[in-house]
């Protein structure tokens, strides 16, 4: 498997995972131009100006990038969710499996040619990861914890957190999966990682877990139904074209 950041203009090749960063904080002059009816109508329900804006922010995003993907215009891009609510591409566009995940400030958007879930999560100093343990961790991850170095244990946390739900996005199934019956590593991973789920949850495919180079304000982690080759970097920014460095 290698990781590199491409200056070549995307197209999904086989077994190869692109990821688009981007912040969510830039500036944008008609921002909500080419956001749909439905994208408008739930950009106005955030209570809070910056949670609209980044949510905005991230939903140009995937409508750009993935519009680089389809040759299209990004506000001609379709998009229904299953009855979990992960969202797909309609035809004429469909055929990519993509996954967007957004905390604090930071945007990912992963692109692949099977299921594939990403998540991101900010460090958040304050949050009682112990008790939240009990709730979200399988029997084994809690031992492997335990067994962490106390300074190591917040940040073993946060990985296991990103790793597990970058696999619940990847199945696409939300929180009917329960929790516990999947086990992830919990320490750092020298290179793609294996997830262990429980025999009644396991749908028979070799999920490929992946830690993702982000600020240090956050973690980051990917998960792919399949084996991973090549993972490609892009940065995305609003004022241009999407910029690939
Ligand atoms: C819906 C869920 C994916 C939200 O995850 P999140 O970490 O809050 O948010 P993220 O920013 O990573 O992902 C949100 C994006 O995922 C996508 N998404 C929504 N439902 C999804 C699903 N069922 N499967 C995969 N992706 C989904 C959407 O693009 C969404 O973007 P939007 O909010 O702009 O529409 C869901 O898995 C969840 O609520 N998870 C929390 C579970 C938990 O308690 N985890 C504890 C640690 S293991």
């Amino acid at each position: 498997m290698t990781s590199d950041v491409s200056e070549e203009t995307p197209s999904v090749e086989r077994h190869e995972v692109q990821v688009w960063q981007f912040g969510l904080d830039p500036t944008m002059s008609d921002p909500t131009r080419c956001l749909s009816q439905d994208e408008r109508e739930r950009a106005a329900r955030f209570r809070f100006e910056v949670h609209r804006r980044r949510w905005v922010t991230a939903r140009i995003a995937l409508r750009q990038i993935l519009a680089l993907h389809a040759g299209a215009n990004p506000a001609s891009l379709r998009f229904h969710c299953d009855s979990y609510g992960k969202p797909a591409l309609l035809p004429p566009h469909d055929g990519v499996h993509f996954n967007l995940t957004h905390s604090g400030d930071l945007g990912l958007l992963a692109i692949a040619p099977a299921p594939i879930g990403i998540d991101a999560e900010c460090i958040d100093r304050r949050l009682d990861w112990d008790a939240l343990t009990q709730r979200v961790a399988s029997d084994d991850e809690r031992e492997a914890l335990r067994r962490c170095p106390v300074s190591e244990q917040r940040i073993a946390f946060f990985r296991l957190w990103t790793r597990k739900e970058a696999y619940i996005k990847g199945r696409g199934l939300g929180l009917s999966l329960p929790l516990a019956a999947i086990t992830v590593p919990v320490t750092a991973l020298p290179g793609p990682g294996d997830i262990r789920v429980e025999a009644v949850w396991d749908d028979g495919r070799p999920w490929c877990l992946w830690d993702l180079e982000v600020p240090e304000s956050h973690m980051a982690s990917l998960c792919y139904a399949g084996t991973l080759y090549r993972l490609r970097r892009h940065l995305w920014s609003p004022a241009e074209q999407p910029a690939t460095t």
